[in-house]
């Protein structure tokens, strides 16, 4: 058996860590993830020391040339992290000292874990908000693609899942547009908050050395440094802060899921999944289900709970930092792997899906949808809204009970119950008519769709 590592933190120790310890503490099996952040970090560090004249020149370029080759490895899958030296950190600290010797144990000065991780996560994270607004604006692509090539098509608007509206099926489409463009702007907005450098402030107190955070900040692209030591090694509101956006996000992609859901199921039919994002049934021979928007739906739920995680992992905890806080990490991972897979598999979803264009447009005019139309046509002959709703209402009952469509009914049957009705009044009856009139700026008809996507472009282009 391989004889155990001393700790790098061992000095006051008399015995060493128990096994089952080691398992229960360590990170390194999740964290190595953060490798690249934390070599990044380490060699802004060094410099800046070597700068400052905290260590000598030559320890500092044995530091960093020691890191730059760590790092190489790793990327190359060359590097087997050790579980017994607990984290990353630790991990690439003892690699150094591998390399390099004696100097290795140079790098540590001036800093700790504790601003060191919290470095890491930030820098990670940048990373991951990157992608993320990437991700997003490849499906909003895709969203505006299938909005422009099926302009024209009519579909029923629905409130309380019922028939309200016609609307076309381009407008339905876009609204997912602008909930995504939100959720970019909600990612940006949180980096804005966290893009301050924690490093320097210590294991929660500062440094006694003459260190230039400013100088560090600079090298990794930190718009600033933090303000207060006890706070930036304690801070984890931007982790709450980007799960809150993840969440909200999924929320978006869950609802988008279960309209597709609805749209590709044997009732309604109106669309239809490429085999690509399709599965079968093991048993039902005839089964092709909607599995990717059902997984999305379904996901959703652990994104959730990675933010529900984070909130609770911090709520009353003392202030500064506490091992608590290694929780942080694997439900952010965890969130991050999970929503750029949904936003690559809708855009591949969308991608294949197909429309069933008749469908939607016999569904359409149903559910007397263009009642709303009739009441307007009233009100420009003068009628208060509140009356012409009260005739309308008394028309669709009694098309209701005599089985009838709006658009089923003759001229006679209508003008018995509105009186005031002149023979125009039947064009209003068909979807067609109901959504070419809806021309208000952010409505259904055709041109302010088209302008709405015109827009879309224009804000992808502009990125
Ligand atoms: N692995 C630790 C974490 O993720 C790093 C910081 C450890 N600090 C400490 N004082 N033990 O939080």
């Amino acid at each position: 058996m391989q004889e155990q590592k001393k700790k790098l933190w061992a000095g006051r120790f008399s015995k060493g860590t128990a096994k089952l310890m080691e398992r229960f503490s360590e990170s390194i099996s999740y964290d190595y993830r953060l490798a690249e952040a934390d070599i990044t970090g380490s060699i802004a560090h060094a410099e800046m020391l070597g700068s400052c004249g905290i260590i000598s020149k030559e320890d500092s370029a044995l530091i960093t040339e020691g890191l730059r080759s760590i790092l190489k490895d790793i990327k190359q899958g060359k590097t087997e992290f050790d579980e017994s030296a607990e984290d990353i950190h630790m991990n690439v600290e003892l690699l150094l000292r591998e390399r390099i010797g004696e100097a290795a144990g140079r790098l540590h000065t001036a800093r700790s874990r504790n601003d060191q991780v919290a470095t890491d996560i930030r820098l990670f994270l940048k990373g991951a908000v990157k992608e993320t607004r990437t991700n997003i604006s490849a499906l909003q692509k895709e969203i505006v693609r299938l909005a422009g090539e099926n302009l024209g098509a009519i579909m029923p608007g629905f409130t309380h899942t019922q028939h309200a509206q016609p609307v076309l099926l381009s407008h339905e489409l876009m609204a997912f547009f602008w909930m995504l463009q939100r959720d970019k702007g909600r990612f940006a907005d949180c980096l804005k908050r966290f893009d301050y450098l924690p490093l320097g402030s210590g294991a929660l107190a500062g440094t006694t050395f003459p260190i230039d955070r400013s100088m560090v900040a600079r090298a990794l692209g930190f718009a600033g440094i933090t303000e207060n030591s006890i706070d930036s090694v304690s801070d984890r509101d931007f982790i709450s802060e980007f799960l809150a956006a993840a969440s909200i996000l999924m929320t978006h992609l869950s609802r988008f899921s279960e309209e597709i859901i609805f749209w590709n199921s044997t009732e309604f039919g109106w669309a239809v999944l490429d085999d690509e994002v399709t599965t079968g049934s093991s048993i039902m021979p005839q089964k092709k289900n909607p599995d990717a928007a059902e997984l999305v739906r379904g996901k959703t739920a652990r994104v959730y709970g990675a933010l529900i995680s984070l909130l609770t992992l911090q709520k009353g905890l003392i202030l500064s930092y506490n091992r608590d806080l290694q929780e942080d990490k694997e439900p952010l991972f965890d969130a991050i792997g999970t929503i750029n897979m949904c936003l690559e598999i809708f855009a591949l979803m969308l991608e294949g899906i197909a429309f069933n264009k008749e469908k939607m447009r016999s569904a359409a005019a149903k559910g007397f949808s263009t009642a709303t139309d009739l009441a307007d046509w009233l009100v420009r002959k003068n009628v208060p809204f509140r009356e012409a709703h009260a005739m309308v209402g008394s028309l669709v009952g009694y098309a209701a009970a005599e089985g009838k469509e709006l658009y089923e009914l003759s001229f006679e049957e209508i003008r018995a119950r509105i009186p005031l009705a002149e023979k125009d009044i039947l064009d209003k009856l068909s979807a067609e008519s109901s959504v070419n009139a809806r021309t208000a700026p952010g409505g259904t008809a055709p041109a302010s769709v088209k302008k709405q996507i015109e827009d879309a472009k224009k804000l992808l282009e502009g990125e």
